[in-house]
């Protein structure tokens, strides 16, 4: 698999009412090495925010709070396993 060189936090409106900003803000905060971590406009899944996308390989995660980046920070950017009980179900249905 391609390694993660970037993650979307929507920063448009449904999502910001839901807390997005404080998400980027705490990815920004913990920085990890080749990965940019960017906010972006809508994702078209509002409601289920704040929505974090994991690129190339397109996990997305839903309803991110602050305190669960940090497991996607070491679970996932570092350690390379997508942090289960986060990922959004309707594009992942099977995890
Ligand atoms: S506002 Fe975030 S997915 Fe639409």
């Amino acid at each position: 698999m391609p390694k993660i060189d970037r993650v979307l936090v929507c920063q448009n409106r449904t999502c910001r009412r839901q807390g997005s900003p404080a998400v980027l803000a705490t990815f920004k905060a913990n920085p990890v090495a080749d990965v940019t971590v960017e906010g972006c406009g809508c994702l078209g899944q509002c409601g289920s925010g704040p929505m974090v996308l994991v690129l190339p390989e397109e996990t997305w995660y839903d309803r991110v709070q602050p305190g669960e980046v940090v497991a996607v920070i070491e679970q996932h950017l570092l350690g390379g396993q997508p942090v289960k009980a986060m990922l959004y179900r309707k594009f992942h249905p099977s995890r």
